[in-house]
């Protein structure tokens, strides 16, 4: 079998290392999707490895009897027809757990952005810190820590778990509600290798909506909203809400109506119902922190990506 790997949208330089040095050969050559058919067979690649934008469909599949491998850097494989694919006796592999500790840390830039007005401090400092800034000071004066409050998370999965470690190394109250996960022993290791436990329980829904003071989603995308006009009522007052999971899980709608009625006194957005084109409403509204999807883009994440890929092709192709 060839040892080719083409690597279609990118792979990070301690995966093509790691897989060099176990005797493949790696081609980054960003191949446009009509061509793919073509250059996998003319090249006789064994393994192409994507992340979201390279489809990887029936009809590639069966068009390149050579390949025995499809991996997916990062979690969500819907670029790919996975079954088909296992049907056809092909590995499909991706890598779940390499970004969990990068989206908790964006949920809390948003927090604590958030609990200190910086989204709207920096968009405002521009425009009037050097004629206004007793007023801007004035503005953003009532901020609140995080230390001592609780953080609700919904769906308490690899995300909602790293999210937890945080705020627990911070101080904070940490209730969740997952209806597959009724108990959770979070092990949080610190710089010195010491590492403590905290075992949790799943609380009701309702339960973490009426207790949290900041509340953080963590689910997979779904048909329904996870967090609609109901739910928003059952929040507490001034409650700050992240969403770093999929666009579609908070109602936007209802957010919005959330945020004027005071009953959100913030929200952190890195997802969006109609992304890639989110609501002008969203994006200019000013109790709402915005980030575009970034949630596992760090360096240190597309490394751990890299090499989780290399890993599992070595043992599987070698
Ligand atoms: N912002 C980003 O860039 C980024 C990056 C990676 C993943 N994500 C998204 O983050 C989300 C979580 O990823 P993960 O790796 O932690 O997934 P995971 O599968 O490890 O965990 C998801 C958890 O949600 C629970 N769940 C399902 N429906 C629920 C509901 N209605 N209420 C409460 N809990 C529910 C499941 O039981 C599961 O434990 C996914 O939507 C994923 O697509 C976003």
């Amino acid at each position: 079998m060839s040892k080719k790997i083409l690597a279609n949208d990118g792979i990070s330089k301690s995966g093509i290392e790691a897989l060099q040095s176990a005797g493949f050969e790696v081609l980054t050559t960003n191949v446009a999707q009509e061509q793919l058919v073509a250059f996998i067979n003319e090249e006789n690649v064994s393994g192409l490895l994507v992340r979201s934008a390279t489809q990887v469909r029936k009809e590639l599949i069966d068009s390149c009897p050579g390949l025995k491998l499809i991996g997916r850097g990062g979690v969500g494989m819907d670029n790919i027809d996975v079954e088909y694919a296992r049907e056809k006796g092909l590995h499909v592999i991706n890598t779940p757990a390499s970004s969990s500790a990068s989206v908790a840390e964006l949920v809390f830039a948003h927090l604590f952005g958030g609990a200190r007005f910086l989204y709207d401090a920096n968009r405002n400092m521009p425009l009037e810190g050097d004629k206004n800034f007793k007023g801007l000071k004035k503005s953003y004066g009532k901020g609140t820590e995080l230390r001592g409050k609780t953080l609700g998370v919904l769906g308490f999965g690899r995300i909602g778990q790293a999210t937890a470690k945080i705020a627990l190394g911070i101080g904070m109250k940490v209730m969740y509600f997952d209806p597959n996960l009724q108990e959770a022993e979070i092990s949080i290791s610190f710089y010195d290798d010491r590492s403590m436990s905290f075992p949790l329980r799943s609380s009701s829904k309702e339960e973490v909506l009426k207790a949290a003071d900041f509340i953080t989603l963590h689910v997979p995308a779904q048909k329904d909203y996870v967090i609609g006009k109901a739910e928003f009522g059952m929040m507490k007052n001034g409650v700050g809400l992240v969403n770093a999971a999929r666009g579609g899980v908070i109602d936007e709608v209802a957010l919005l109506d959330a945020i004027d009625q005071g009953k959100i006194a913030f929200a952190g957005l890195d997802v969006f119902e109609s992304e890639p084109h989110p609501e002008v409403r969203i994006l200019m509204h000013p109790k709402i922190s915005l980030s575009p999807h970034i949630g596992a883009a760090t360096g240190e994440a597309q490394d751990r990506i890299g090499t989780e890929l290399a890993e599992q092709i070595i043992k599987l192709l070698n």
